[in-house]
């Protein structure tokens, strides 16, 4: 993701989060954090054949332990797989960054987010009363631990078949 994507990372960010939709300054700081010495954030796009923006994600990566920032894919390219690319995508920067560890937050009614992080392994640590504001809805934390750098990393433990 560069900046030039941040237009229309933000309809799609405000079509799929519409309670609590990130603001583009947001994404401009995160964005800042990707790049050059000491960038511990990796933030990309995933684009349909004419170039359209239909999904996005990042992960920040601070001492050892990466954290998903967000993950999202167009409506209407729902169950294509392209939400489990983006997740793996981020895994092998979480292993990029040395990352011995990834945690995320996810509303505890998303259960289709939560399936899709179940299929890589990550697993319920905790809750976090009142998360997401507003509405004071918890978020479920998730945690997958990456023992050795090959872990099956960007390999959904459920395949396809
Ligand atoms: C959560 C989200 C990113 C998942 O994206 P996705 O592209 O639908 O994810 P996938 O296609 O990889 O997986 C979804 C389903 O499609 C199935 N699928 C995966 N690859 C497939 C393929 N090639 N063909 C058909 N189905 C496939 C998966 O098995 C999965 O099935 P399930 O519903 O039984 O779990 C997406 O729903 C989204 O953007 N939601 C709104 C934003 C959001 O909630 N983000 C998470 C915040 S924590």
């Amino acid at each position: 993701m560069r900046w030039w994507d941040i237009a229309p990372v933000l309809d799609l960010e405000r079509a799929l989060f519409p309670d609590d939709a990130w603001s583009k300054g947001l994404f401009w700081s995160e964005l800042a954090h990707a790049r050059g010495a000491g960038a511990n954030r990796r933030y990309l796009v995933a684009v349909d054949d004419t170039d359209r923006v239909v999904g996005y994600a990042g992960l920040a990566a601070v001492d050892g332990t990466g954290d998903v920032q967000t993950i999202a894919v167009a409506f209407e390219h729902w169950s294509t797989g392209l939400g489990s690319r983006l997740l793996g995508e981020l895994l092998t920067a979480a292993t990029d960054f040395e990352c011995r560890e990834v945690l995320l937050e996810v509303r505890v009614d998303n259960t289709r987010a939560q399936r899709l992080y179940e299929r890589f392994g990550f697993e319920p640590v905790g809750i976090r009363r009142g998360y997401y504001q507003p509405g004071n809805v918890d978020a479920l934390v998730m945690r997958l631990t990456l023992v050795h750098p090959d872990n099956q990393q960007g390999m959904p433990h459920d395949s396809q078949g």
